[in-house]
């Protein structure tokens, strides 16, 4: 990687797409990471453009309908991508193209062929690709993971992953083709989770998926899943589990555990904060639970965000590479290869056009 010929004190941020996800990096960006300064948003709808202008309060904050106008903006340095993950392929080949860094939501993209044209381009010119695997900067993630090295646990035998969210499934993801379904938009955090802890790569997947609580997708899309587990096998030997679900209702529920040859640690909480109720109608302890991931995950978007502008700034590759992106595109479309035909899938089998 090329070490930026000139470190500006504010590195100029971009975020392209500004949904929900994307209002959480230009809240980041506009008020909490150290160096970087939210220099413009970019989304082709002009209702989300005005009701991020209002919400961020960010004055001098640019505002485009695409990431093209955008890339003409001589005060943005670096750009978020968290457009739809279908956009993700064209939006950052042209970003990096152009020689500017960019931090891509997950999932990185729909093929892995997508994958390495978007890391080509930011090798070709030198730039920072991260994805946005943001639970690798999570305290507790980080933790455990510094656990599982230091050889507390053992050898790692088994790590198992669950991402259950309370709301029911956008309508546009009932088509997988076009979605990649939940293992892409859900579990694509499990997937990072468990190569990250079994330090390998999947070596075979077999996945089943039911639709249990979403009707409306049942007539047009008879394949949509809502709810998904799946065992896997590692190259180095190690074994993986992991669920996901959509429309739970109860909480936003992402905690995992690391198994090994000594013990066991587990990762991850579902009580939003420390306080505990007891009232004499229940009779019993009663925890709020998270009820969002922006809630679960706040810290850690931000140390996302902040790791990104470091590596800018020491022009060092990013902690997650488009290699990381690429994999875990790559087990999701292993896993509805199995959903579909209802067998064990080898990782080797999925081509990488
Ligand atoms: N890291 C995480 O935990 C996490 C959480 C949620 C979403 N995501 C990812 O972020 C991405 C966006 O998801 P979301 O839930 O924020 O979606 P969203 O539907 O809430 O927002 C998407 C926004 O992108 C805009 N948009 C559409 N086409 C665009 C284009 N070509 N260029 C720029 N903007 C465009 C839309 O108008 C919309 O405002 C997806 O890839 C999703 O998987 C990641």
């Amino acid at each position: 990687m090329q070490h930026e010929k000139s470190i500006k004190n504010e590195i100029g941020i971009c975020v392209i797409g500004a949904g929900r996800a994307g209002m959480i990096h230009a809240a980041n960006f506009a008020k909490n990471v150290p160096g970087a300064r939210l220099a413009a948003i970019a989304d082709p709808n002009p209702n989300a453009l005005e009701a991020a202008r209002e919400q961020l309060g960010a004055p001098g904050c640019a505002a485009y309908r695409s990431h093209l106008d955008a890339l003409a903006d001589g005060g943005v340095d670096a750009y978020v991508v968290v457009a739809p993950t279908k956009f993700h392929r064209e939006i950052v080949v042209a970003l990096a193209g152009a020689g500017k860094h960019v931090l891509c939501e997950k999932p990185m993209a729909m093929t892995p062929g997508e994958c390495d044209e978007m890391t080509a381009a930011a090798e070709k010119a030198g730039v920072v690709l991260q994805i946005g695997f943001m639970r690798r900067f999570d305290a507790g993630f980080a933790r455990a993971k510094e656990i599982v090295a230091s050889g507390e646990i053992g050898d790692v035998v088994m790590i198992r992953s669950n991402t259950r969210g309370p709301s029911e499934p956008q309508p546009w993801m009932y088509d997988i083709k076009a979605s990649n379904g939940p293992l892409a938009e859900v579990n694509s955090h499990d997937i990072d989770t468990l190569r990250w802890f079994a330090e390998s790569e999947f070596e075979t997947v077999y996945a089943l998926g039911g639709n249990f609580r979403s009707p409306a997708a049942k007539r047009d899309y008879p394949d949509f899943y809502d709810n998904v587990v799946v065992a896997a096998g590692f190259e180095n030997g190690v074994q993986g589990m992991m669920d996901g679900a959509q429309g739970v209702g109860y909480a936003y529920d992402a905690r995992a555990e690391v198994l090994g040859t000594k013990g066991c640690v587990l990762i991850g909480r579902t009580e939003s904060d420390a306080v505990v109720t007891y009232t004499a109608a229940s009779k019993r302890g009663v925890y709020p639970l998270v009820s969002s991931w922006r809630q679960l995950f706040r810290e850690a978007y931000l140390a996302e965000d902040t790791a990104f502008v470091e590596a800018i700034r020491r022009g060092q590759p990013p902690k997650v590479t488009g290699h990381d992106g690429k994999m875990a595109v790559k087990v999701v479309n292993a896993g509805n290869l199995s959903i579909r035909e209802k067998r064990v899938v080898r990782l080797s089998e999925i081509s990488d056009l």
